[in-house]
């Protein structure tokens, strides 16, 4: 076996256990912590029938009730792209998986309001 192959072997070795922590699945959504990482949420979603002016005049949806895998499932999307609400994006991409679950398990965990009409 030859230096360069052994060596390549080598990196993948010590590679590959880091790779498998960095896609761990995210650790349980922790409804306490959520309830910290909300307050930036909480000016447009906490207000029940708020609408957004900017980019434009936008009905804001309510979180509260929802299911967790869909929150999360959302907040992966404007991460990625898929979905395109630019202050959603710019706001999803600051979030780690463990912050999109924890939150989705803080607003899982509040009761639904009546939305204001
Ligand atoms: C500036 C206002 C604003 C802030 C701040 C904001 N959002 Fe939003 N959010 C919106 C609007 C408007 C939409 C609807 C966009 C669309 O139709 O794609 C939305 C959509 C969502 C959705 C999808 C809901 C659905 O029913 O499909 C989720 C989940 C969400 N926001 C989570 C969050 C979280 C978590 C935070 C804080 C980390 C946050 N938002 C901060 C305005 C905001």
């Amino acid at each position: 076996m030859n230096r360069t192959l052994l060596s390549t072997l080598l990196a993948a070795a010590i590679a590959l256990p880091s790779m498998a922590i960095a896609q761990a699945p995210a650790a349980p959504g922790d409804p306490n912590k959520g309830a910290l990482k909300v307050s930036m949420c909480q000016g447009c979603h906490g207000i029940p029938g708020w609408r957004t002016a900017f980019p434009e005049v936008y009905r804001v949806p309510k979180l509260s009730g929802q299911n967790p895998q869909y929150i999360v499932l959302a907040l992966k999307e404007y991460k990625q792209g898929n979905r395109s609400h630019p202050t959603m994006r710019g706001i999803a991409a600051s979030l780690s998986d463990q912050d999109m679950a924890d939150i989705a398990a803080y607003y899982s965990q509040t009761p639904l309001t009546t939305a204001a009409k």
